[in-house]
């Protein structure tokens, strides 16, 4: 069940004296080019700038774990199954003959980088992205978690019914030899009511900073025990509704670990869970759309270093809309509109259907179009400004609606229903509507792989700015290129959200490269268009 450490060999190496090798890092150089732009009177004046980094990478993985709470849901047990199945080559039946396990839909693991071309016929060569870099193997990650329900896994997959029967049966004594979750904290206000019925596997009591203390102690046993390098704790659990942010109470680090010691009721036991990982110095990763960083939670990763990522799995609706909204605002096509409908029929479907979790789900689903219409203002009006030069309100946008209702007989198959209404040459109207079928679990199980690969590798990554006498340092604490998973990406306060599918993957493709020495990914190929 728990493998060993692994240091597995380069795919690719970099012959460039911008990117050396020892046997502990890979270090490259990198040029960050950019430009600033000052607006004059209507008058754009732009000036290209450029600093130099250098990217150190440290080679060998870490042994890593995988926490999650909530691993006895869909997500949680589907993910352990497919893991232990790819692990132990577990080959099962169905209608269409035999299936193999693999990990289709992971990026990391089942897409490709272009890299270059080969001399003399100039074929583009495409490498597995998770060759760029020494990347921890999901079938390598030992697997571990909470939930409040006590069922045993083995029958929690069996409850989640997303695998087919001959693959459960096979994966189920596998599954039993990972036991039961690890008992977890419950505070009904947060969750719907819905999900009360199995609330029976609780650590004890009400005092939070006795919860704290052992989740941590949970967190340091897993890794003692089982010899980690690296715990990656990952919410995997039911949405919360939203914490309300009170001044004092979970607006700064200090204040948020003084409400936990006096358990006040507006902190959650996601921002719980991931205060414990921050306080342990692992990295914490929120696959649910709840606020659970509030700022309180976001200073206090800053202050320890520790990393954090969110929030809410991007699978199916939202990642086709930020590729659809962006294809049509691109094309110079203005959509009016946008309606949502979703059903579904599985446990995260029940627990949305109250309206504070709801809520929580609207609000992840409902940003993803902004930064796209913000970007195009020959089609949308921007805001008014007021008195004092600063924007009134968001300016012009299309109608975005997202309704989510609990239909149990689709089970985990999550339908989405989408039309985009928009205004096309000369007071033209165009409709496209969108049918999406999809097996959620199935879809959000390789985020999660990719999310906790990443957040490994990237605790790994560490830069320096070239001629600032700067030491290597890690990364900022807010994992923002892990977006492309993720449906509401959480980024560095202050700086905007990049919500467009497309520029997410170009960013992570272009760390990835930057990080051994290679240009990001130019689309340019001017050796195709020049003579
Ligand atoms: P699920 O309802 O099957 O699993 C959630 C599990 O969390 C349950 O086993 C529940 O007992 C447990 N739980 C609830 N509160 C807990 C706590 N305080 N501590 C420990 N365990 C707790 O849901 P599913 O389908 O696995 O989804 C999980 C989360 O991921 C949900 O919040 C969902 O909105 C989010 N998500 C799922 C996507 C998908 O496609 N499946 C996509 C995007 C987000």
């Amino acid at each position: 069940i728990h493998p060993t450490a692994v240091r597995r060999p380069h795919a690719i190496t970099v012959q460039s004296e911008n990117t050396l090798y020892s046997d502990e890092h890979i270090t490259a150089k990198f040029f960050n080019r950019g430009s600033e732009v000052t607006v004059t009177d209507g008058h754009f004046s732009v000036k290209p700038t450029v600093q130099e980094y250098e990217f150190q990478t440290k080679r060998a993985v870490s042994k890593t774990g995988l926490m999650m709470i909530g691993i006895g849901g869909n997500n949680g047990t589907t993910l352990c199954a497919t893991i232990l199945a790819n692990r132990h080559n577990i080959i099962w039946h169905t209608k269409e003959g035999i299936q193999q396990p693999n990990y289709i839909g992971s990026v990391l693991r089942a897409s490709t980088v272009r890299i270059g071309t080969e001399p003399g016929s100039g074929k583009e060569v495409h490498v597995p992205v998770s060759d760029i870099l020494p990347m921890v193997h999901p079938n390598d990650l030992v697997l571990g978690g909470w939930d409040i329900s006590g069922v045993p896994l083995e029958k929690a997959m069996k409850r989640s019914k997303v695998l087919d029967y001959d693959l459960q049966r096979q994966v189920a004594p596998h599954m039993a030899l990972l036991g039961k979750p690890l008992p977890s904290i419950y505070y009904p206000d947060f969750i719907a009511a819905n999900q009360e019925a199995r609330a029976d596997n609780l650590i004890p009591g009400e005092d939070k900073q006795a919860h704290l203390e052992h989740i941590r102690a949970d967190i340091r046993k897993f890794k003692q025990e089982n010899d980690l390098d690296r715990v990656v704790v990952f919410w995997t659990a039911n949405t919360e509704r939203y914490s309300d942010i009170i001044p004092g109470v979970n607006d700064t680090a200090d204040n948020l670990l003084a409400a936990i010691k006096a358990s006040h009721s507006e902190v959650s036991p996601s921002t719980l869970f991931a205060v414990a990982a921050i306080l342990e110095g692992e990295p914490f990763v929120n696959g649910a759309p709840q606020n659970t960083f509030v700022p309180g939670a976001i200073e206090l990763a800053e202050k320890h270093q520790s990393f954090i990522g969110g929030d809410d799995l991007k699978s199916g609706q939202t990642k086709l809309k930020s590729v659809l909204a962006e294809f049509l605002v691109n094309a110079g096509i203005k959509p009016l509109s946008i309606a949502s409908y979703n059903h579904l029929g599985n446990n995260d479907g029940h627990n949305l259907s109250a309206e504070r979790q709801f809520k929580s789900k609207e609000i992840s689903k409902s940003s993803v179009v902004d930064d796209m219409v913000d970007a195009n203002r020959l089609l949308y009006k921007a805001p008014a400004v007021g008195p004092k030069g600063v924007p009134v309100g968001k300016g012009e946008h299309p109608d975005h609606i997202v309704v989510i209702k609990y239909v149990p007989a689709v089970g985990d198959s999550k339908r989405a229903i989408d039309e985009y209404y928009s205004e096309i040459f000369c007071g033209g109207r165009s409709t496209i509507n969108i049918f999406n079928e999809c097996e959620d679990s199935l879809l959000a199980t390789p985020l999660i792989l990719d999310l906790t690969i990443l957040t490994e590798l990237l605790t790994r990554v560490k830069y320096r700015k070239v001629g600032a006498g700067q030491d290597f340092a890690p990364l900022y604490a807010v994992l923002s290129l892990l977006s492309y998973m993720l449906k509401a990406p959480l980024v560095k306060p202050g700086t905007e959200v990049v919500n467009s599918l497309n520029r997410q993957r170009n960013a992570l493709e272009s760390f990835l490269k930057a990080c051994i020495g290679l240009e990001g990914n130019s689309d340019l190929l001017l050796e195709t268009r020049i003579w």
